[in-house]
């Protein structure tokens, strides 16, 4: 039986059933290919995938982003490797809590990811859903004078200044990967390498605007934020143990949404790189 593609009532997003993500014959996947493009987000009920099965899954996108050395997929979750719960004001704490603002995927590195693979693995009894925004629902809607005023410009994408606004300051070389330097620049626009579909590129870690003043910069970033991440331009995944979600960061905004932190959450992550050619910042 041919798998089953249910769009949701937002812009983006569908759910897709009778397909098992660990044993995909070639029609299956390219379904899955090309609603990728068409919805920007997937979700896949009840797949339970190993990491090794998840692994493999993520690889049909493309090259894997090491986001921690040697691993190719890596643990999003609230314990420690004693199943400790962490604590309020540890570096993890703050990373899970920054994933809570809308962000794209490792926008604030030289090269920025093509997609992300998310699996649900322990949850908490409340709250702990994933949500999508579309940006590329959010240009279509955009006026013709907003469209010019965005057409040339670019934004610095930093994780050391996002994650300050929320009270972390980052050392250089922590997590995933962060380097030193000017942040990358990247247009406030991307046109998708595959769909040619235009997108604002935004998200908690652009901030600085060359040629605008801050507080400018900062009133139009939370203009669009705000376009883009209100109905019909988002949904919002309550997640069972065993689902599993693939977004294309190239267009779509994600956050985690809060729970209480004294209660598991523990999630699988596996970044899918960007290619050099289109998702390079304009000063790699
Ligand atoms: C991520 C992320 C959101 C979540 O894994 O990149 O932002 O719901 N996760 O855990
Ligand atoms: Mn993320």
């Amino acid at each position: 039986m041919p798998l089953t593609i249910q769009p949701t009532d937002a812009t983006l997003g569908a759910t897709i059933t009778n397909v098992s993500l660990s044993s995909l014959d070639d029609a299956s996947w390219q379904a899955i290919e090309s609603a990728f493009y068409e919805f920007g987000v997937l979700i896949f009920p009840g797949q339970h995938l190993s990491a090794q099965a998840q692994i493999a899954f993520a690889q049909r996108f493309g090259e894997l982003e090491i986001l921690v050395e040697n691993l190719k997929t890596i643990p999003v979750s609230n314990q420690d490797g004693t199943g400790a719960l962490i604590d309020e004001d540890s570096h993890q704490m703050k990373l899970l809590m920054g994933n809570e603002g809308w962000h794209t995927d490792s926008s604030y590195m030289p090269l920025a990811a093509k997609a992300s693979v998310l699996s649900a693995h322990v949850l908490p009894s409340a709250g702990g859903e994933t949500q999508w925004a579309d940006p590329r629902a959010a240009y279509d809607a955009l006026d013709e004078d907003m469209k010019q005023k965005i057409a040339n410009l670019n934004a610095y994408h930093s994780y050391f200044v996002s994650q300050a606004k929320i009270g972390h300051k980052v050392a250089v070389g922590a997590g995933y990967g962060f380097f030193e330097g000017e942040p990358p620049l990247r247009p406030l626009t991307k046109v998708h390498p595959v769909t040619g579909r235009t997108a604002l590129y935004i998200g908690r870690h652009a901030g600085r605007i060359p040629g605008l003043e801050d507080d400018e910069a900062e009133a139009l970033l939370n203009k669009l934020m705000s376009l883009t991440c209100e109905p019909p331009r988002t949904f919002k995944h309550t997640w069972q143990v065993g689902d599993v979600a693939v977004w294309d960061n190239r267009c779509v905004l994600h956050r985690a949404c809060p729970y209480d932190h004294r209660e598991v959450r523990v999630m699988e992550h596996t970044r899918i790189k960007g290619d050099p050619a289109t998702e390079s910042a304009l000063n790699a």
